[in-house]
This record gives C-alpha cells, sequence and structure tokens, in this order.
C-alpha cells in the first residue's frame, strides 16, 4: 500500500500537491504555518544577537546544512530522460513478460553516465559510458543495468573494488578526474590481463562519444530469457542507436572539456526540448540454452566476451523513445536507483560471477546513498504495479500501512493466497540444474583466453580508427610515472598485434615486447565463417 498522500495513480493530492510544487500566496515553514519574513534571524533589537528560540532559523539551515546526499561510489555523473518503449512483439516466443507482448507502451526512465568521475566532473572524459533503462511495466520494474562498451575489466564481481580503486583518483593527491592516464589504472590492466579488451575498448573512440544520443548500449551479460511453456534461451541485450554511431576525436573532446564540461547533458536535454527526441531500437542476441552455456567456442558467462554478431545477429525487439526530460533533477536523476536484480517474469539471470556480486550490490549501496531502506517509494522509483510487500517501518517511511498482522499466512487480516503459481503471472525462476561441484575459489579455464577477442577487435578497425587507438595509449601512457608499468602495458599490447605494441612503443620510446600468447581464434572454431548462426525468434 503507497502512501496516504497519494492518489492510487501515484499523482499527490490536496494540500500535499501545493507542498511539493512550492506554490502558493505566502511563504510557510515545513508545518504549514504563515511565515511574515525569512530575510531575517530574530534579533535581541536590529543589532542584537540572534536569539536561539529562532525555530524559523534553525529549521532553514538544519534542512540546507543537508541538502546533499552522498554521490554514487561509480557513475555519479549521469543525465537522465523520461520516454516510451513501443515492444515489437518479436522477443514474444521466447519470453513472457508482458512489456515484450506485440504493441505495448511502457513507460522508461533512461540514465546516462560516466564511470569514474565524481558528479561534477567534466562530460566529455575518455571513460566508459553507463546506459541504464528502467522500465515500469504492469508486471514490476525491469531495469537494464548496461554499459556503452560490451564487455567487462573484470570476470568476478569480487575484483569490482579492487579495480575501481584503481581507475579512482589516486588517494594521496586526489588526481586525476579523467579516467586512465595514471599509475594505478595501467598498473591493474596490465597485471590482469582479462581486462586488456574492455581497456582497448575505451582506447578505441568508443570511450569519447559524441553524444549520449549516439551510443550504443549493452546489458553484458548473458540473461536468460522463458516463455510461457518453460522454454528458455540465452540472451544478450543491444540498444542500437537511430542516430548511428557517432565519436569525438580527441582534440574536440579536450576542447569540449574546457568550453563546456556539461556537453553531453546539455545536448541531450536540448534535443528533447527541441522535439528531436532520441531513439534506439533494443535487440537481443540469442542462444540455445544449452548444459554448458557455451556458443561458437565462446563462454557465455564470461563478461570480458562478445558473441561476434556475424554469428548471432542482432534481432530487433522493440523501439525507445526518450521524449520528457526530467523537471527536478535531484528528485529524479539523483534519486534513481537501478538495480540488476529487478527482474519480471519472463527474464532472468545467469551464473556469470560479476552479475552474481551486481545482485547483491546496487541495493546494498543504494541503502546508504538514499538513506535507509525506503528508497522504491521515491516518485522516481515507484513501480506502477500494485505492490503488497510485507515490509514496514525504517527510515523515511512514507506510508501509512494498515492491519495488524504484516506476515502471511495470518489468521487477522484475513490471510492472502500469496504462494502464487507459474499461471498465475508470479516471477517464478528458471529451475535450472545446478551440477554438483567441489567449492573452490578459482575461474574455469575457459575464462583464460585474454587476448583472441581483443585482437579480433583490433583486426576489425579501419585505418583512421587504428591511429586514434595509438595515439590514445601513447598520450595516457606518457602520463605514466613508472617505467615498469608503461613496458607491462606495452607486453600485452604486443600480445594483441605487433603493430600497435610498435606503434605505441615508438611513440614513447621505449623497445617494443614480443609476443607472449599463441595467437588464438575466437573460440575453439574458425567460427566467422559461420555467419547468420543463430537461435531463430520464431
Ligand atoms: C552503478 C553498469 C558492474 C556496482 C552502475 C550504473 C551503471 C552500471 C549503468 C549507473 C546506474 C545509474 O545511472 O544510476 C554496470 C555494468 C557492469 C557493472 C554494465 C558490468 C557488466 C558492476 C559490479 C558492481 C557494480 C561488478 C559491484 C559488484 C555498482 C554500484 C553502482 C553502480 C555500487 C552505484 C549504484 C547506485 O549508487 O545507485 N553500474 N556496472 N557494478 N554499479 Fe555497476
Amino acid at each position: 500500500s503507497g502512501p496516504e498522500t497519494v492518489s492510487p495513480t501515484g499523482q499527490p493530492t490536496g494540500a500535499d500537491q501545493a507542498r511539493m510544487a512550492q506554490s502558493g500566496a505566502y511563504l510557510t515553514t515545513a508545518q504549514g504555518t504563515r511565515l511574515a519574513d525569512s530575510d531575517h534571524s530574530l534579533k535581541a533589537g536590529p543589532r542584537g544577537p540572534v536569539l536561539l528560540q529562532d525555530h524559523h532559523l534553525r529549521e532553514k539551515l538544519m534542512h540546507f546544512d543537508h541538502e546533499r546526499i552522498p554521490e554514487r561510489v561509480v557513475h555519479a555523473r549521469g543525465s537522465a530522460a523520461h520516454g516510451v518503449f513501443q515492444s515489437y512483439g518479436t522477443a514474444q516466443a521466447i519470453s513472457k513478460a508482458a512489456f515484450l507482448a506485440a504493441d505495448v507502451e511502457t513507460p522508461v526512465f533512461v540514465r546516462f553516465s560516466t564511470v569514474l568521475g565524481s558528479r561534477g566532473s567534466a562530460d566529455t572524459v575518455r571513460d566508459t559510458r553507463g546506459f541504464a533503462t528502467k522500465f515500469y511495466t504492469e508486471e514490476g520494474v525491469f531495469d537494464l543495468v548496461g554499459n556503452n562498451i560490451p564487455v567487462f575489466f573484470i570476470q568476478d564481481a569480487i575484483k569490482f573494488p579492487d579495480v575501481i580503486h584503481a581507475g579512482k583518483p589516486h588517494p594521496d593527491r586526489e588526481i586525476p578526474q579523467a579516467q586512465s592516464a595514471h599509475d594505478t589504472f595501467w598498473d591493474f590492466v596490465s597485471l590482469h590481463t582479462e581486462a586488456t579488451h574492455h581497456t582497448l575498448w575505451n582506447m578505441s573512440d568508443r570511450g569519447i562519444p559524441r553524444s549520449y544520443r549516439m551510443m550504443e548500449g549493452f546489458g553484458v551479460h548473458t540473461f536468460r530469457l522463458v516463455n510461457a511453456q518453460g522454454d528458455t534461451t540465452l540472451v544478450k541485450f543491444h540498444w542500437k542507436p537511430k542516430l548511428g554511431v557517432h565519436s569525438l576525436v580527441w582534440e574536440e573532446a579536450q576542447l569540449i572539456n574546457g568550453m563546456d564540461p556539461d556537453f553531453h547533458r546539455r545536448d541531450l536535454a536540448d534535443a528533447i526540448e527541441a522535439g528531436a527526441f532520441p531513439q534506439w531500437e533494443l535487440g537481443i542476441q540469442t542462444f540455445p540454452d544449452n548444459d554448458d552455456q557455451m556458443f561458437e567456442g565462446i563462454d557465455l558467462l564470461d563478461p570480458t566476451k562478445i558473441v561476434p554478431e556475424e554469428l548471432a545477429p542482432v534481432q530487433a525487439i522493440g523501439l525507445l523513445t526518450l521524449n520528457a526530460n526530467p523537471s527536478n533533477f535531484f528528485a529524479e536523476t539523483e534519486q534513481v536507483a537501478f538495480h540488476v536484480g529487478h527482474l519480471v517474469p519472463g527474464i532472468d539471470v545467469t551464473d556469470d560471477p560479476l552479475l552474481a556480486g551486481r545482485l547483491f550490490s546496487y541495493l546494498d549501496t543504494q541503502i546508504t546513498r538514499l538513506g535507509g531502506p525506503n528508497f522504491p517509494q521515491l516518485p522516481i522509483n515507484r513501480t506502477h504495479a500494485p505492490v503488497n510487500d510485507m515490509l514496514r517501518d525504517g527510515s523515511h517511511q512514507s506510508a501509512v500501512h494498515r492491519g495488524v498482522a504484516p506476515y502471511k499466512p495470518n489468521s487477522l487480516d484475513g490471510g492472502c493466497p500469496f504462494f502464487a503459481g507459474a499461471d498465475t503471472g508470479a516471477y517464478i525462476e528458471v529451475p535450472v540444474e545446478i551440477p554438483s561441484a567441489r567449492k573452490v575459489r578459482e575461474a574455469p579455464a575457459s575464462f583464460d583466453d585474454h587476448f583472441s577477442q581483443p585482437r579480433l577487435f583490433w583486426q576489425s578497425m579501419t585505418p583512421v580508427e587504428r591511429e586514434h587507438i595509438i595515439a590514445a595509449y601513447t598520450f595516457e601512457l606518457s602520463k605514466v610515472y613508472e617505467q615498469a608499468i608503461k613496458e607491462r602495458v606495452l607486453q600485452t599490447l604486443a600480445n594483441i598485434d605487433a603493430e600497435l605494441c610498435g606503434e605505441v612503443a615508438a611513440g614513447l620510446g621505449l623497445q617494443a615486447p614480443s609476443a607472449t600468447e599463441p595467437p588464438t581464434e575466437v573460440g575453439a572454431s574458425p567460427s566467422l565463417s559461420q555467419i547468420g548462426k543463430s537461435w531463430p525468434l520464431d
């Protein structure tokens, strides 16, 4: 049950509406008492000491003193917009999610972000970008919390604090804000070679997008869809921008950072205000849900790997249109709380060990960031589905719950048949077999290959894109103090491509090492010849 002062549609009513709009003919205290003056403290005479009894002064300063909340520990700088998702119905055969049925329109809120900079940092730094979408479906909230790069630095969430500590500014001097031009970042990615693929994407033009409107988005992990018959399909989610994918060049990015640090934020808001609504198609790559969750020799549970689109084409399932700017940045963009565990019937997770940690981390951090456990009641986070959750009390509880027995079954409050079956539209986890195994702290052998996909990415680049990558590595590494770190990075580059390594080494005035990893192809098979082989949508 929702807060008392909110109508069934979630809109504030009566006096509360005026409070939220902060409108009316006169000013009041927070208690609604009419004020005569909000410009002068209460004093003993015009020049006299201020009196402790000035309740209005203390209320005004107390509230101001607590206006700031902690920024997000990552993705602190963001910009967001409201919109709609129009489903094509093409995923209906493989997912029972109601919002994926034909012609269903679902309200959404999308937040784009940089990862490492603080809330006030510049927009056009070289970094990964977040692309998080909240779908307010009739079956509850579904969050697709993705990035503009399809792979991640690490394969196991237990390394997330480490990679972020390495990427954030140095703890002694709190520099630099820009992602990668510093020793700890390059130390980490050269010691953890699974980061090579993501780093290469960052050093490419993808690391400096021209506009949020011109970015792809990726769910990164493999998810499991399930249809009404219980059949499952593994998928990777993709957002494809209607405006195409465009990047800045490095010199532009640097100039813009100085001239307009809000460049991406302004661009998104201005475009929407002018009626040039940005659009993306949501697409999926589909794979059979076989026992080992491998596809063409690629481990689908390894978040440092893509599946080339030649092997599994992206099939469009709906259209996203962003058509309204937030009216209050704090209430919407800042207080929105995304979580990979916000799932609806028809969409389930896989055993990707990075995803497992994320399933814990988002709710956990939001308790601190949003001041307690009741942030699902904030207007931007409120589901559009009815809520009956037995959750009670806690800081900032705004609902006045009824009844004496917040437990089920009970014999006092009427009970309720809440243990629902699959046919009732309830969320049922797919009952996948969990193989019996030894308890270990180790990664599978299929996570070992760290270079074949970076090599594939490099080989897919045009000559000018290669020049940009070489220039980016050379610039970023020129800011590193420790020679041993530069040499270790050159070793990872040698394992990608001799020309890439040689050019960067020459730019740094260092010797280019030879490759230490044998050049393996993607997966076990020469799979790029298997064009168009994927799991059909119908
Ligand atoms: C925030 C994406 C991995 C922890 C975010 C946001 C995005 C994102 C887009 C910003 C959400 C917003 O706009 O409010 C990703 C992707 C990942 C990844 C695509 C890998 C595939 C991880 C991992 C962890 C993690 C492994 C921890 C184990 C967090 C935390 C926040 C965050 C704590 C801040 C959330 C908040 O304060 O509301 N992530 N992330 N992320 N992520 Fe991740």
